[in-house]
């Protein structure tokens, strides 16, 4: 295959509308309506033979295909034997790394550093790029504030603002500075909008959004991909408010074009087109190509809607080709700007060159090192000792690959981790670490995915006498070490698509397991991967040392040693809130106060049954040191609507050793337009600082952070009045002066 680098000169607007009108010159209406279809590439999916739809001029893109042979296959007949010639976009989810894995989005987000997740979406793009993948299913931007809801850990979790930073470090990371950077993909933001809303945190079910939250908490990370330049936009499965996300026309028209100016092409959700139909929304699959078209969505993602009906659609007079048209340039400005028609092979060579690379591992674990978050530290007992010689490892995750990968695996991806397991070992060369999976842990309702999966290899189910065996063995393993650590939490199949659960609390028999290992009075380090807030109450009183580590990708195992043994001093915060119950899902800090606090105590109304406080508040996390922040100032007590103030607050490392402290800055206000939540995060900021070093960290406060879209005014507006400003180390931060805006 013809394997020149990709060193062609950016197009300029202009010459990419020129380029794109000689080819709609040139294309039938069968060929147009092809390129708004999305064809699956996957042995899996039933439907007509890729090669043949392809030589016909019917499809536009590929999903579900990991074969960068099959890619140049495919893309040659495109290219020589369809009638324009145009060649295809070759999609897939590489969502957190493509074969060196990175952290899970939900534990990048821990990180509060954009630039790891920059960095990770650089590298996946890199090696997806080389192994002929042009456009990613990523960045997932919903907003999740419901911790049974799987797809949490696809997101940046529950804030909108912490949500909008990690957007549009992965469009720049995926992309880079522009559409066609060489070893760069297209992203594609995801899914749009409300997703994560779901009612009862039940994967698809519909979302019930006002406006008002539209605006201010769900749109933000999407607006913000726009801003950094993202390529395409996914529609998303649910109803949103009655309407169905993919035949939305306030979303994808009004919203997304109309008022933030997205050039790109948006695709629907997989199935989604033909879906509007199960939604008692479009009368047949007729009605749902001519719904979904007129709402603003360009391509059908494998429902096979568009290429059954648009042509027929168009020749009855129904839908104007001018419509239609509109769709396709969109997608062929894409492909002239990423260059495919220069360049529509792929070196079958390159992936086996940048795969996996030691930069691109040591990226990995850098990333999971910066996002894993310290819960709990009694005693100082973490970091422990280099000359520990008697350590037992613990768990049924201790020594797994999939759970330490997380979920979102690459389509026909074969996870190849260190695990916990493999990186104490190598931190104690020498020691003979001991190690107990104890029972296995299994979801009660299988995985569709495992299913459809290649390479998933979903364990047996024990019988419950191997249960008790394996039980038994544990806490005889655990007998006679010094140390233990415990490795527990959920497989990677327990989080995301079609993952909610109804529980928050550890599956299987592992509380019991923990509480049998505590009891033989060692000391006792519990290391969690999950993907989602679990609810450890029993762990958060009991275990004296709790490490966040999410699902931290191929390098895990080592990050978590590094992290474990001290060679690096943890700064990771949650992004999202630590229910103490799944019954008090969607818990959220950003809520409004409504008729008493639920703190007073003369009404403790909220519940009678428990707290409702969070088990762990966002923005949460500890360090091997100690820090204070003070001397909040700002720069003026006052500031007149549309201007701006800084407030400074001086953060010092009182502690004996290095570390990292993310100081956030949240505002209430106070009275206005609309009711506003008792606290928003308005600016953060990670630092690393040596031993009494001090620095003094400036935010800037002007009507962007100081507005809102007010239900009353209908609009954008920012109100005359006071408010709280408060910095500190998580969302219960003190530290407070106000602020009153004027007219
Ligand atoms: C998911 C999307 C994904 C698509 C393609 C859908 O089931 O909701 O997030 O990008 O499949 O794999």
């Amino acid at each position: 295959m013809n394997n020149k680098m990709n060193t062609q000169a950016i197009p300029t607007e202009a010459e990419v509308v020129a380029r794109v009108e000689a080819l709609m010159g040139r294309m039938s209406l069968e060929e147009k309506v092809g390129q708004l279809t999305q064809i699956a590439g996957a042995p899996f999916f039933p439907g007509p033979e890729p090669a043949e739809v392809i030589r016909q001029g019917g499809a536009g893109s590929v999903l579900w295909l990991n074969d960068t042979q099959q890619f140049n296959v495919l893309q040659k007949i495109a290219v020589e034997e369809s009638p324009s010639k145009i060649p295809l976009l070759f999609a897939l989810d590489v969502i957190h790394g493509y074969r060196t894995i990175f952290p899970v989005p939900l534990a990048m987000a821990s990180s509060w550093d954009p630039s790891v997740a920059e960095r990770a979406q650089t590298v996946a793009a890199r090696e997806a790029r080389a192994a002929g993948l042009h456009w990613t299913f990523g960045p997932m931007l919903d907003i999740a504030r419901d911790a049974r809801w799987g797809r949490i850990v696809e997101g940046a979790g529950e804030d909108p603002v912490l949500g909008a930073a990690m957007a549009a470090a992965q469009v720049r990371g995926f992309q880079g500075p522009s559409l066609g950077t060489p070893e760069h993909v297209v992203a594609c933001a995801k899914h749009f909008a409300g997703y994560g809303a779901a009612d009862g945190g039940r994967d698809y079910d519909p979302v019930y959004l006002p406006e008002s939250r539209l605006r201010n908490v769900y749109f933000p990370p999407f607006q913000a991909a726009v801003k950094a330049g993202v390529g395409t936009f996914m529609s998303a499965y649910m109803d949103l408010n009655d309407v169905p996300a993919s035949g939305n026309r306030f979303l994808l028209s009004d919203v997304l074009r109309g008022e933030w100016g997205f050039k790109g092409f948006v695709v629907s959700d997989a199935m989604a087109v033909g879906n509007l139909v199960i939604e008692g929304f479009a009368r047949d699959g007729r009605d749902a190509a001519l719904r979904a078209l007129s709402a603003g969505l360009d391509m059908d993602m494998a429902s096979g809607t568009y290429p059954q009906y648009l042509a027929g659609l168009v020749e009855d007079g129904t839908l104007k080709l001018a419509d239609i048209e509109t769709a396709v340039r969109r997608i062929l400005a894409i492909k002239v700007r990423m260059g495919l028609f220069e360049q529509p092979y792929t070196d079958e060579a390159k992936l086996a060159q940048v795969v996996a690379l030691p930069e691109h591992c040591q990226e990995a674990r850098l990333a999971a090192q910066r996002s894993m978050v310290l819960l709990r530290n009694e005693g100082r007992l973490l970091p422990l000792s280099n000359s520990l010689t008697n350590v037992a490892v613990i768990g049924p995750l201790a020594d797994s690959m999939e759970a330490t990968e997380g979920s979102w695996m690459v389509f026909g991806h074969t996870p190849a981790a260190v695990t916990v397991l493999e990186g104490i070992r190598a931190r104690l060369p020498g020691v003979k670490v001991k190690y107990a999976p104890g029972p296995e842990i299994c979801r009660d309702i299988p995985s569709l995915f495992d299913e459809m999966m290649p390479g998933s290899n979903e364990k047996a189910v024990q019988t419950p006498e191997q249960a008790e065996a394996a039980f038994q063995e544990a806490i005889a393993t655990a007998h006679t070490a010094d140390v233990i650590v415990m490795v527990l939490g959920e497989n990677a199949n327990m989080a995301g698509e079609a993952a909610s659960r109804a529980s928050l609390d550890l599956p299987g028999r592992q509380e019991e397991l923990l509480k049998a290992v505590v009891a033989l009075g060692k000391p006792v380090v519990l290391v969690l991967l999950n993907g989602r807030p679990l609810s450890i109450n029993w762990a958060a009183e009991n275990v004296p040392a709790i490490l966040e580590a999410w699902e931290p990708g191929s390098e895990g195992g080592h990050a978590i040693a590094d992290i474990l043994f001290g060679d690096v001093n943890p700064g990771g915060k949650l992004p999202v809130t630590f229910p103490r119950k799944a019954s008090h899902a969607p818990l959220y800090y950003a809520r409004d106060l409504s008729h008493q606090p639920e703190d007073s105590p003369m009404y403790r109304s909220r519940y009678w049954d428990g707290p409702t406080t969070p088990l762990y508040p966002f923005g949460y996390g500890l360090s091997y040191t100690t820090f204070s922040i003070s001397n909040l100032k700002a720069s003026a007590s006052q500031v007149k609507l549309g201007g701006s103030v800084t407030v400074t607050a001086d953060v010092t490392n009182t502690g004996s050793v290095a570390g990292d402290e993310v100081v956030q800055l949240y505002i209430h206000q106070k009275a206005g337009r609309d009711s506003r939540p008792m606290r928003e995060l308005k600016g953060f900021e990670r630092l690393t600082l040596q031993p009494g070093e001090v620095k003094t960290v400036p935010f800037s406060l002007g009507p962007t952070e100081l507005g809102y879209w007010s239900t009353n005014a209908g609009k954008w507006v920012q109100d005359a009045e006071a408010f709280d400003i408060w910095v500190g180390a998580d969302s219960l931060a003190t530290l407070h002066v106000e602020l009153a805006v004027t007219r």
